[in-house]
């Protein structure tokens, strides 16, 4: 199958009334409201989402979509995987109960056609309102005319820079913390499998990568005492081989009044997490603090700073 391809963009909307008013003006039409409910599962590869949509006086539609990361480079938009799904709520509890749940995103999305470029005013749970313009583009096309389209209904519309959202709902509520509860689960049952019948302090570490994929490790100690290794270090070889880059968010637990990363362990985080990169000290409970590497690690070591 030929990839599918469109120019799309997303912006802040405070005033959704006005937009509908200068889209509609414009000659968009209205198709309606649409209640949409993305439910987003811990994927080995990529990403998996139960997409649950209602429409007024219509039957509830649910696609299970299977697709690669955004990130996974854009040309490369093609690998993915539509089911119908008949039966939503035993599915969500299924992959539910074997993959965990990583995030729900809801939304009103209010549908517009201009041209055939799709204009969404979508009112999304917990983040606000949004407009989307997003131009399908036929397979031959060079995308210059679904460029010029989505320009046009830019000016019209007054989308400025500023009010530009280059990330994804699920991302933006990743990013506010929508993940913490499934990774504070992660890191406790890493924790419960940690092997350290040496010190027997079980130490359960899970990670959220840049795409959203979850990844966790626990201690694995040695006989030879030197070759054990930190649950920090297993949960970064677990990112890296799960296909993560950078550690957006990282729970680190342990059953003592309050864990903190070993110094090496601090040097690990900081290859792949940035200065305020939210690092949770969690006991088997929850959270019980919430620092930035930046906090663990002042003045930290990198080695691109230091060839300069
Ligand atoms: N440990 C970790 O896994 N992470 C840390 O940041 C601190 C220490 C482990 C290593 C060893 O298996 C046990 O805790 C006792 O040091």
């Amino acid at each position: 199958m030929a990839p599918h391809r469109n120019v799309e963009l997303k912006a802040r909307d405070q005033d959704p009334e006005s937009t509908l008013r200068a889209a509609l003006a414009h000659g968009a039409q209205d198709h309606g409201v649409l209640q949409q409910v993305d439910t987003y599962f811990a994927a080995r590869e990529g990403r998996l989402k139960l997409r649950e949509e209602r429409r007024d006086g219509a039957e509830p539609e649910a696609t299970l979509i299977a697709y690669a990361r955004a990130d996974a480079a854009a040309a490369r938009t093609s690998a993915y995987h539509l089911v119908d799904v008949p039966d939503p709520g035993a599915l969500t509890a299924a992959l539910d109960a074997a993959l965990g749940t990583v995030v729900v995103v809801q939304k009103l999305r209010r549908l517009l056609l201009w041209e055939d470029v799709r204009i969404h005013l979508d009112e999304v749970q917990d983040l606000g309102t949004f407009v989307e313009l997003e131009a399908v583009a036929p397979a031959d096309s060079d995308l210059g005319d679904e460029h010029r389209k989505v320009a046009e209904l830019r000016a019209v519309l007054k989308l400025e820079d500023e009010r530009v959202e280059p990330r994804g709902y699920a991302a933006l509520l990743l990013a506010g913390g929508a993940a913490t509860p499934r990774l504070v689960d992660l890191a406790r049952t890493a924790m419960d499998r940690a092997y350290a019948p040496y010190s027997n302090f079980h130490v359960g570490v899970a990670l959220r990568d840049e795409t959203g994929a979850l990844h966790a490790g626990a201690n694995v100690e040695n006989g030879a005492y030197p070759q054990g290794n930190c649950a920090e270090a297993s949960a970064i070889g677990a990112l890296v081989a799960g296909g993560g880059h950078r550690i957006a968010e990282a729970v680190v637990m342990a059953d003592t009044a309050l864990i903190v990363p070993c110094g090496g362990c601090r040097q690990r985080l900081s290859e792949f997490a940035g200065p305020d990169t939210p690092i949770h000290l969690a006991g088997p409970e929850g959270v019980r603090r919430t620092v930035t590497l930046a906090e663990l690690l002042p003045l930290a070591f990198d080695l691109e700073d230091a060839a300069k």
